[in-house]
């Protein structure tokens, strides 16, 4: 049977949790000082899902003024997806739909019209997961990570 999920606001006591499923899951890892920064200034936007009262994934995301992405001139609000994570077991279940819908809605909050990540080129799941909410390849950065792979710039209008 689908066990179901519930969203909430990150808050401090979940650190260690977020910080373990960051490193099971994903190669890009961060000090505490780095996600503690993000929820102090974009608590709206740090969301973790729970199934039976475990953190399962995670979102976290910052607020950046920036060129558009879409051929508006000038600079624009826009809300970077920095980090996004769902446990190997719980993939596939709508968790990682739901927690950048529901970062969206935080960036939103704070008055960003546009939302972006970056994802590697060869990172399929997650690509499809970001297209199927709507987003689109706005470019490529050459060599972006450590390891000497290329990213997508993703992007959509909020
Ligand atoms: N293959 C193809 N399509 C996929 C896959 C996959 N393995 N996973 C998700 N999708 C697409 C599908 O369209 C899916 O809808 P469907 O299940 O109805 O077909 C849709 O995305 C939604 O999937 P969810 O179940 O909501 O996504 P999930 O909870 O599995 O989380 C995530 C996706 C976060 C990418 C997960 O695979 C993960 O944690 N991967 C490792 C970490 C990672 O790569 N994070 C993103 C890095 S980029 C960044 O952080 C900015
Ligand atoms: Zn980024």
């Amino acid at each position: 049977m689908q066990q179901a999920f519930t969203l909430r606001r990150f808050t401090p006591k979940d650190l260690q949790r977020v910080m373990y499923i960051n490193r099971v899951c994903l190669p890009e890892n961060y000090g505490d000082y780095f996600f503690m920064d993000l929820y102090n200034r974009f608590p709206e936007t740090f969301i973790v899902a729970e199934v039976n009262g475990e953190i399962v994934g995670y979102i976290m995301c910052r607020v950046e003024l920036g060129l558009s992405n879409f051929g508006f001139s000038g600079f624009v609000k826009k809300g970077h997806i920095v980090s996004i994570a769902v446990m190997p077991e719980h993939r596939r279940k709508g968790i990682g739909y739901a927690l950048v819908a529901k970062a969206m809605e935080g960036m939103r909050l704070y008055g960003a019209k546009q939302a972006f990540l970056e994802v590697r080129v060869s990172n399929a799941p997650a690509i499809s997961l970001y297209q199927k909410l709507g987003f689109k390849v706005v470019r490529t950065i050459s060599g972006y990570y450590s390891d000497g792979e290329d990213a997508y710039v993703m992007s959509r209008v909020l």
